[in-house]
């Protein structure tokens, strides 16, 4: 049966230079000496992150894991000579090894990062690594705005509790975890400037990613489109017209990569 609520993959990809650039920087600073044999991209999406791993690694096999079946589904129409499995990630079980465990900007929709990072370790080969970012969403006045929105008057009763759904921590508490593991880690934070057409365009990005599960909560497209007003109300001043009409939109994410 269709979920009405699952991703949008088109939606998605409108914006896909701007999703991927950090899936290219971070699969370009991984350094490890040999060629890996078996990678897994979780939460894959469309497979936009994974094609950039067999751009680096052409002889790998690649696994992409989404837990979204149209994501899935975009994912094997547009790559089908590669391996997608839908499943969640945090109860995932396999006993394959891989070399590298990717992840790029899903972890945030997952709970319990202990545990989930403890299980990226444990699908580890013994030379493997893994490598992840995600995005600092509420240190920007866009992930604040839509927080803000939510815990309005009139919106908190369907908005509640939305946005505990996300799970972003800072670098200290990954860096705690991953010294427990790992014998080498690298972490950074990168400020993308993305630029975009208008103040629109900022709604339009991230209605198919941080927006999407405030925006399921409410009842009708009415609704929807009240409530985008009210954060780009909020935001407009944080995201001002440039002399040419387009935005200036600073998106700041957080990487890390651990080797044995
Ligand atoms: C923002 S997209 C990232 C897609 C792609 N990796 C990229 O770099 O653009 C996040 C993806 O995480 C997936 N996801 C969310 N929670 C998940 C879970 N528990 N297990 C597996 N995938 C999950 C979603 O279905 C979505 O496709």
């Amino acid at each position: 049966m269709k979920n009405n609520n699952d991703w949008n993959p088109d939606l998605y990809l409108k914006y896909r230079n701007e999703r991927t650039q950090a899936s290219i920087d971070l699969v370009n600073r991984i350094s490890i000496d040999f060629i890996p044999e078996k990678i897994i991209d979780i939460g894959c999406g469309p497979g936009n992150s994974s094609e950039i791993l067999r751009r680096r690694w052409q002889s790998a096999r690649i696994v992409g894991l989404d837990s979204s079946a149209s994501m899935i589904e975009k994912a094997k129409s547009d790559y089908p000579d590669s391996e997608w499995i839908i499943a969640n990630a945090l109860t995932y079980e396999t006993k394959e090894k891989f070399d590298v465990v990717f992840s790029n900007a899903t972890i945030q929709w997952i709970p319990n990062h202990k545990e989930l990072l403890k299980k990226f370790y444990g699908m580890l080969s013994d030379r493997g690594i893994i490598a992840v970012q995600l995005p600092l969403f509420r240190d920007m006045p866009l992930g604040k705005a839509i927080e803000n929105v939510s815990k309005l008057k009139k919106w908190k009763s369907k908005t509640d509790g939305v946005s505990n759904l996300f799970t972003i921590y800072d670098y200290f508490f990954y860096y705690d975890v991953l010294s427990k593991l790992f014998n080498s880690i690298d972490l950074w934070v990168t400020n993308y400037i993305h630029i975009l057409e208008s103040q629109f365009s900022i709604l339009e990005f991230i209605r198919s990613s941080g927006l999407k599960p405030y925006l399921e909560r409410l009842d009708s497209e009415s609704e929807k489109l009240e409530f985008e007003e009210e954060v780009l109300g909020l935001i407009k001043k944080d995201y001002p017209l440039q002399e040419n009409g387009k935005v200036l939109v600073p998106f700041k994410r957080l990487f890390f990569i651990a080797y044995k």
